[in-house]
């Protein structure tokens, strides 16, 4: 199940876009080529449903340069600009407004979900026929994560090997309905975070003893997950991501300085996830650049993780969502 992605041809004023988030269940932490943000390692991600982001982009009649506002605030438009200058030549100027259903900027990968609504968008105001991988390759410059909200359910994007990144790209694993797991996000803190994805894996790159030990051991990750998924085997999805994601904290822990995106909310929702387990229920954590926790629970069992979770001291609220399909054009 993925998004609608073209329209039939016809002069467009504005277009409208979806993207849902998504989470990394091997985890995406550092880069093979910076200026064309190619990640070392592959990563491989579950495409949430009802955290999402929808964005409309007009061409902006005469001239000036490009618009973007986000949740309501004018933003400065130059990471938006570089995306849409991927897709334009001689095309115009636009304006982009954005909204997102849950908090920017604090660990939910909302530049994943806001570049993936942004290049289905922009490709379709400028008429362009593009397929879903080769946009993955454009939303990709904008943020690595974002390759992977191209497409629903449980996606993969690969590292690949050619120096100008274009096998690097994102590419479907399994539809939603293969396995609809749960996600609860359990918010710690709703502030935006002190130290981005971007600059937290540079800085793990340049500092951390542990990075080279890391992006070593991603490959028998994806395997493992590419494979646990395949046969919803969820003690082994459980353990190949639990194990991904606090390896990426520990390389990020071993930088200098030391980054420590978790706070005492986001410990006590990782014990509490284990005691789930530990007694019967169905559910993993997953922890991104930031102090929330995400919560991944078989079929029918969110309901309980997300009692338990909002309950404990330090968490501030929780969201509750299932699988969603890839980006995709809203129709009018
Ligand atoms: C921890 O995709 O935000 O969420 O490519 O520099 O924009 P850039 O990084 P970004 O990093 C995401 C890191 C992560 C793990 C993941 O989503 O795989």
């Amino acid at each position: 199940m993925q998004g609608r992605l073209h329209d039939p041809p016809r002069k467009v004023n504005s277009v409208t876009a979806r993207a849902g988030a998504n989470i990394a269940l091997v985890k995406y932490w550092g880069k093979r080529d910076l200026r064309r943000n190619l990640p070392a390692a592959g990563s491989i991600s579950i495409t949430l449903a009802d955290l999402e982001t929808v964005t409309i982009v007009e061409p902006r009649e005469g001239s000036g340069g490009d618009q973007f506002v986000l949740d309501g605030q004018e933003q400065d438009s130059d990471p938006v600009s570089r995306v849409l200058d991927l897709l334009r030549e001689n095309r115009p100027a636009c304006r982009v407004v954005s909204r997102n259903s849950f908090p920017t900027g604090a660990g939910l990968a909302s530049s994943a979900s806001g570049h993936a609504a942004l290049v289905v968008a922009g490709a379709a105001v400028f008429g362009l026929d593009i397929d879903r991988v080769a946009l993955s390759r454009v939303a990709r410059r904008g943020s690595g994560s974002a390759a992977r909200s191209l497409f629903g359910g449980f996606c993969e994007l690969h590292a690949g090997v050619l120096e100008d990144g274009s096998d690097c790209q994102a590419s479907a694993l399994h539809e939603p309905a293969h396995w609809p797991l749960e996600v609860v996000v359990a918010i710690t803190d709703s502030g935006p975070k002190a130290v981005s994805s971007r600059a937290g894996m540079n800085q793990t790159m340049d500092t951390s003893p542990y990075y080279p030990a890391w992006v070593a051991s991603v490959d028998d990750d994806l395997d493992l997950a590419r494979k646990a998924i395949a046969e919803r085997d969820f003690e082994a999805l459980a353990a190949v991501s639990e194990h991904s994601a606090l390896k990426m904290h520990a390389s990020a822990l071993a930088a200098q300085p030391g980054l420590l995106y978790w706070n005492a909310g986001t410990l006590a929702c990782l014990h509490a996830v284990r005691e789930l387990r530990a007694a019967g229920v169905g559910v993993f954590f997953t922890v991104d650049a930031g102090p929330q926790v995400k919560a991944i629970c078989l079929p029918g069992q969110s309901g309980r993780v997300a009692a338990t979770l909002a309950g404990l001291a330090g968490v501030e609220r929780v969201l509750q969502t299932g699988l969603g399909p890839g980006a995709g054009l809203v129709s009018a």
